[in-house]
């Protein structure tokens, strides 16, 4: 599926990327490195990935939809998102709220291809966690990901005045085309090796436990939580016995 209503799948663009674009620098893999727990998402993420939409206000629904979705919109775009054909990831806080977001959209494998030449890439991070790296490194993730599924080219399709999430796409070798009020960016992508796999499964198996840890942390809470109600309620009806 299409990241926006309105933009074209990315296997009907004429992508200059094969010819023009620099390959993806080391620079965004490198800058800065601190683990960022990114966690692969499925099917039962729907309700959290919708709170997360929704959470986000008018003008983040424009730059992220390129339209001002409504709610509807966005309820229909979470109950569409195919999680066979496409990639969708996130970042969790600790209290297991979806904080950040990225999908992955695979355009449709040309015949006799087995693997996408090109994948759409779609993002939103909170407002309370911009600014922490989180949009770059699920671009990362994207890139990793997309890589070792043999797709040659990342596609974004941003608004001109989306600073951040050209400044990503620039800082990671990405050939940006303007055209008037929309941009497109095409970063080609380096094949995959050992190493990106070996990269990825350690990733994704570091992330899934560390998501374990937070639920168990949170089913711990909700229990303290339900101890602690317990508790008053019995104070409270030993006073009413002693009055
Ligand atoms: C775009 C978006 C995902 C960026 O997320 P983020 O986690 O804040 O981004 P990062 O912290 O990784 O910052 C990425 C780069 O943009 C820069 N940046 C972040 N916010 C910026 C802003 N408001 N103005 C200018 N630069 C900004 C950062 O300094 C960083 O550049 P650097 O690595 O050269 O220092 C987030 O702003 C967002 O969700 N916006 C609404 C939805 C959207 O626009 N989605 C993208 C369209 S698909």
């Amino acid at each position: 599926m299409t990241l926006s209503g309105d933009a074209p799948t990315p296997d009907t663009r004429s992508s200059p990327a094969s010819s023009s674009a620099q390959p993806a620098s080391a620079k965004a893999v490198s800058a800065s490195w601190t683990w960022v727990p990114i966690r692969s998402l499925g099917p039962r993420h729907r309700e959290r990935i919708a709170a997360h939409l929704l959470a986000l206000g008018p003008h983040d629904r424009y730059l992220r939809f390129g339209y001002p979705a409504t709610d509807a919109q966005m309820s229909k775009y979470v109950d569409m998102l195919d999680f066979e054909h496409d990639e969708v990831f996130g970042i969790f806080s600790r209290r297991l709220e979806l904080i950040a977001m990225a999908h992955l959209a695979h355009a449709t494998a040309k015949p006799g291809a087995t693997t996408p030449s090109m994948s759409e890439f779609g993002v939103s991070v909170l407002p309370n966690a911009r600014g922490r790296g989180f949009g770059r490194r699920l671009f990362e993730h994207a890139m990793l990901h997309a890589r070792n599924r043999g797709v040659q080219t990342l596609f974004i399709h941003a608004l001109s005045e989306n600073v951040a999430m050209l400044k990503i796409a620039r800082n990671a070798g990405a050939t940006v085309e303007r055209d008037g009020s929309e941009t497109e960016a095409f970063l080609k992508l380096p094949p995959d090796t050992l190493a990106s796999h070996v990269g990825e499964m350690v990733e994704q198996q570091a992330a899934e436990f560390d998501y374990r840890l937070k639920r168990h942390a949170h089913q711990v809470n909700g229990m303290f939580d339900v101890l602690a109600e317990v508790k008053s309620s019995l104070a409270k009806t030993s006073r009413i016995a002693e009055e």
